[in-house]
């Protein structure tokens, strides 16, 4: 089970989420960040997680509970992936998915991450597909090290 967890005001990473959960081939679920346990994330096989940027750079309040869930203790088995959507005229554009990035480096294995301009862009198609196949190929690497 995939589980993808995002946080959207406006609704740019919404669509952006959509995109990424179209050209997923396995089941999924979508969890909202307030509602996702440490019990959720040991039991997926991975997570995509997506967060917009607010004030200088920040993770917004609504993204927290994914930077607070990923900093309390250690996934060593969970693929992730950050995505999020910022705006270029920002000073740190898109801060919130790097620094969301720093935390899921430390304690999941963290596959990539994708940021995108505003609202998704026909562009940013492939990107999402991407983003997806990098995932998929983190967890190929994942389970093949179990068998050694
Ligand atoms: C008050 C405010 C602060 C923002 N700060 C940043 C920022 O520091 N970096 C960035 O890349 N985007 C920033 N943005 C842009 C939003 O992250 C961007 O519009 C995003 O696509 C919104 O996503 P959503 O529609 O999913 O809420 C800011 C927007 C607002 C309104």
């Amino acid at each position: 089970m995939i589980i993808v967890s995002f946080a959207s005001s406006t609704g740019n990473t919404a669509k952006a989420a959509s995109w990424i959960v179209s050209q997923l081939e396995e089941p999924h679920v979508i969890i909202p960040p307030e509602q996702l346990t440490a019990a959720d994330l040991n039991r997926a096989a991975a997570l995509l997680a997506g967060t917009y940027t607010w004030g200088n750079g920040e993770i917004p309040d609504a993204a927290m509970p994914l930077a607070e869930l990923a900093s309390s203790r250690t996934f060593p088995e969970l693929v992730t992936g950050i995505f999020g959507t910022g705006d270029q005229g920002f000073p740190f554009f898109c801060g919130a998915v790097d620094r969301l990035a720093g935390i899921f480096q430390q304690t999941t294995r963290l596959a990539v991450t994708l940021k995108m301009e505003q609202a998704p862009q026909p562009g940013d198609w492939e990107r999402c597909r991407l983003f997806v196949k990098k995932v998929q190929a983190r967890r190929q690497q994942t389970s093949g090290a179990r068998h050694l």
